[in-house]
């Protein structure tokens, strides 16, 4: 097999970086290791920057998105107590959209195959080689046999656990991990979202976060322990416990229903600033992996594979360089400042272990910072919009 790109992973940065390598004229094969019902059932984020939407848009896959979408333009946060409401928008009016991302990847992959495109599941990649020459191929295994894809270059969209990063020789030295001592709680729920009740909420019993995946379901989660035993919670005591937690002094309580899936993840932080070695790139959650406080993994994604597809466009079709030298330079700019704003999100709401009266204040103080003076809501607002893209 012989293509231009190899895309290693068909999560939202593989597929989306074969949709606009295919509107430049420039053909990819995409290998994932996984089943197609695997892929299409995993429950992941689902908050959209808008420049997210307008990418989607801009690349024909936009049109259930606009549909089903449900824009917002206010958040909530809760500290003490009490709700207290912020804007979302900004003077421009970009704001966030809810829309899972289980359906970008469905509309990415309904797209590719709709157009005939190559796109094989159960297809792991077992290794890379000559990465650094101007043949580049990938061996994977595919229908129990052993195969080898040629290809000009390799796109390492393949997530944190993924096998591209290893071969950028420079990766372990060049990255950067932050640890935190607790995890999210995390349920997917058949309620109907109360838009009264949403957002972050800061408590002396640990975090908990509401938001809506469509009109009749629910993600919501609490902070706990990483090693709290999670099949000792019940349905009720989940609710219950969601419930003590978002409480304003209002009679709002959330709608309970049917509890569909549970899951756990550890927070962390990690950026690998080693992305690009002689004919490979890595995009997305493969270079770096975001506490879920701000929303921004998939967005970070989306701003990797649009200066990615544009590099290897120049590079293909021109033979120019210039962009696919300054790939890592560009993309760590904005990965740094989302890193930095998610990390400062997820301080500010969680309660550390032994956490001091002291440090609790401090976070009321960067709460009503972000609340209540106008610079503050301004860094808020900039913040969760996302940085404009250079590329
Ligand atoms: N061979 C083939 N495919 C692989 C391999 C491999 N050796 N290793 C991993 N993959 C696949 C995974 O099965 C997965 O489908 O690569 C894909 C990576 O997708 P994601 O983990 O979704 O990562 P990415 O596309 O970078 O998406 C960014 O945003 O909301 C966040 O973390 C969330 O997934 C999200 C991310």
């Amino acid at each position: 097999m012989r293509t231009q790109v190899g895309i290693i992973g068909a999560g939202p940065a593989g597929l989306l970086l074969a949709r606009i390598l295919q509107v430049h004229g420039i053909e990819s094969v995409v290998l994932e290791g996984r089943s197609r019902d695997h892929v299409l059932a995993r429950i992941r984020a689902g908050v959209l920057e808008q420049g997210t939407v307008d990418t989607l848009n801009e690349y024909g896959v936009g049109e259930r998105l606009m549909h089903e979408g449900i824009p917002h333009a206010e958040m909530q946060l809760r500290w003490a107590g009490r709700r207290h409401a912020l804007p979302l928008v900004d003077e421009t009016n970009r704001r966030m959209t809810t829309y899972g991302q289980a359906k970008v990847v469905r509309d990415l992959i309904d797209l590719r195959e709709t157009d005939h495109l190559p796109l094989l599941f159960d297809a792991p990649v077992e290794s890379l080689e000559d990465v650094n020459s101007d043949r580049p191929r990938i061996r994977f295994a595919h229908d129990g046999q052993q195969r080898t894809l040629e290809c000009d270059f390799i796109a390492g969209c393949d997530g944190f656990h993924g096998v591209s990063r290893q071969y950028s020789p420079d990766a372990e030295e060049k990255s950067a991990l932050r640890e935190y001592p607790y995890g999210w709680f995390g349920v997917l729920v058949e309620a109907a979202p109360n838009p009264e009740i949403r957002g972050f909420a800061h408590t002396t019993r640990g975090a908990a976060v509401c938001s809506a995946r469509s009109k009749t379901i629910g993600r919501l989660y609490l902070q706990v322990d990483p090693n709290e035993n999670l099949d000792a919670w019940s349905d009720d005591d989940i609710w219950n416990e969601l419930d003590l937690r978002m409480q304003d002094g209002s009679n709002n309580r959330l709608n309970r229903g049917r509890i569909l899936q549970r899951d756990f993840a550890r927070l962390r932080a990690f950026v690998c600033e080693s992305m690009r070695y002689g004919r490979l790139c890595i995009a997305g959650d493969a270079a770096h992996i975001v506490p879920p406080s701000g929303a921004k993994g998939l967005n970070l994604a989306v701003g990797d594979v649009r200066v990615l597809a544009e590099a290897l466009r120049r590079f293909l079709t021109k033979g120019d360089t210039d962009l696919i030298d300054r790939y890592s330079e560009i993309c760590l700019r904005r990965i740094w400042h989302s890193v930095h704003w998610s990390c400062l999100l997820t301080d500010a709401i969680h309660m550390a272990p032994g956490q001091s009266r002291f440090d609790t204040q401090m976070q009321y103080e960067a709460l009503q910072h972000w609340v209540y003076t106008e610079i503050g809501r301004k860094h808020f607002v900039s913040s969760m919009l996302g940085l404009p893209y250079e590329v």
